[in-house]
């Protein structure tokens, strides 16, 4: 192995940059050259390759985003696409490629490897935290922080005017960024993909929280749940209740700023681990941390396989909401 390449996809997340900086120094440090490829996948169908050096990756182990840029490519949906990033990857010369990215990047990861022989490491970069083979995902701590604040200020509001309040926060298909911070947050409810949605219970037990005092709650929803919407979730439930609804969506504010020291550290450990995996010659898999020691599962399991909830979290909270 000569040369390496590295590139991020799919949502930026915090740490990202952490990331790239690891693989690249981890790189250096082994003999190999290393290039960073710009805008994900679309990049590489560009051919937008840029040669790294230690200069290029200083100071940006504290910056969110990703100095590679991100993108989603409609192109590399198709099984040409593949073929021309594959065929792109072995003209210039790249022995092995490191992608930084969601489940969606570790599916395009898996069939340059799978279909072309492309030596390919994933090392999760998102804020969902939804991949399997790793209980953290790079960003996941800091989107939980970000989004704990802000639920923090308006549990303010909530109290003040004996309100109820829907926060709903990212997480697409999963809702294990809800959960993280419902249960930090001391939300009153946490409104899951993985768990039914009955509004008349969530009504009920409402009406029960107040009999027991409370004069305020706070609801965390997830982007993704079923119902489908916070905001028509918010009316029904101020249909049928003695509550003033507010509903506040955080959107993109929880996938930018400064990573936590967490997810420094998770993604500098990754970084590193996926050259490792390509130096000893091993390819189609991804690398996670799991009970805090670094392991490697295959892209299929990381891809494919849903992470399930903790289901003890998902109790807990239940039994914090009284
Ligand atoms: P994430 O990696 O964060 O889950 P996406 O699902 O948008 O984000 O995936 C990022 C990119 O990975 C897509 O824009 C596409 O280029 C590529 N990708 C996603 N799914 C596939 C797939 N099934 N086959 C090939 N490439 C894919
Ligand atoms: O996967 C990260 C994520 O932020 C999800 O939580 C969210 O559903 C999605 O990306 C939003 O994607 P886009 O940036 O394409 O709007």
């Amino acid at each position: 192995m000569q040369q390496i390449a590295v590139l991020t996809s799919g949502g930026d997340s915090p740490g990202m940059n952490a990331a790239v900086r690891a693989v690249v120094r981890a790189g250096l440090n082994m003999g190999f050259a290393v290039k960073g490829i710009i805008r994900g996948y679309q990049g590489l169908l560009d051919e937008c390759f840029e040669a790294m050096t230690s200069r290029s990756v200083s100071g940006i182990i504290n910056q969110g985003g990703t100095i590679l840029k991100s993108a989603r490519c409609k192109d590399f949906y198709e099984d040409a696409g593949v073929a021309r990033g594959a065929e792109i990857l072995k003209r210039h010369k790249i022995d092995g490629l490191v992608v930084v990215g969601g489940d969606g990047s570790y599916r395009g990861a898996r069939k340059l490897a799978e279909q072309h022989g492309i030596a390919v490491v994933g090392a999760p970069g998102t804020i969902d935290n939804d991949i399997s083979g790793t209980d953290y995902t790079i960003g996941f701590d800091t989107a939980v922080g970000v989004a704990l604040e802000a639920v923090d200020r308006i549990r303010d509001t909530a109290t003040s005017h004996d309100r109820l309040f829907i926060v709903e926060v990212m997480g697409r298909h999963s809702g294990h960024l809800a959960l993280a911070v419902g249960l930090a947050g001391g939300a009153e409810m946490v409104v899951l993909p993985e768990t039914p949605t009955d509004v008349e219970g969530i009504c009920r037990a409402l009406k029960q929280m107040r009999e027991r005092g409370k004069t305020s709650s706070l609801i965390v929803y997830a982007e993704g749940d079923e119902f489908g919407s916070s905001i028509e979730l918010g009316k029904q439930i101020e249909a049928r209740t003695h509550y003033s609804v507010r509903v506040s969506v955080l959107g993109y504010i929880q996938r930018g700023g400064p990573p936590t020291a967490n997810d420094r550290i998770l993604a500098t450990r990754l970084g590193a681990a996926a050259v490792d995996e390509l130096a000893a010659g091993r390819t189609n898999v991804a690398v996670g941390v799991v009970n805090q020691k670094v392991v490697t599962v295959s892209l299929e399991q990381a891809a494919e396989q849903r992470k399930p909830l903790r289901r003890d979290l998902v109790e807990l909270c239940g039994v914090m909401a009284t």
